[in-house]
């Protein structure tokens, strides 16, 4: 099934949309002009994941230093506070576990997830 986001043109680059789909909604975004829609569930307990920040992550650098990477590609659930790839759905932390992808489409201006 195709369900209508919005207008191309009202999904700016950094901005987000929930659609009422699925169990909870789907989240979509607008990711420096990439689009990717995900599950607004956690699979951790069930918190309304897109709801949260869209950040990045820290990864261990050389020695004592910490790096900080994958700026504006990590969603932070709101909940407590796990990490999931935007682009994949999968948490950064154990990549087995992960939230619902769905495809989505541009036609004739207008944004669509495929649910
Ligand atoms: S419900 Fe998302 S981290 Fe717990």
């Amino acid at each position: 099934v195709r369900v209508a986001v919005c207008p191309v043109e009202e999904l700016a680059v950094g901005s987000r949309r929930i659609v009422t789909a699925g169990e909870g909604g789907i989240g979509v975004f607008n990711v420096d002009g990439k689009l990717y829609a995900l599950a607004n569930r956690c699979p951790h307990a069930g918190g309304p994941l897109c709801r949260g920040v869209l950040t990045g992550t820290t990864e261990p650098g050389t020695g004592h230093e910490v790096r900080w990477v994958r700026e504006g590609r990590v969603l932070r659930c709101p909940w407590h506070s796990w990490e999931f790839d935007i682009a994949t759905g999968r948490t950064l932390t154990k990549p087995t576990v992960a939230t619902k992808t769905f495809s989505v489409v541009v036609e004739d201006g207008t944004i669509y997830v495929e649910v």
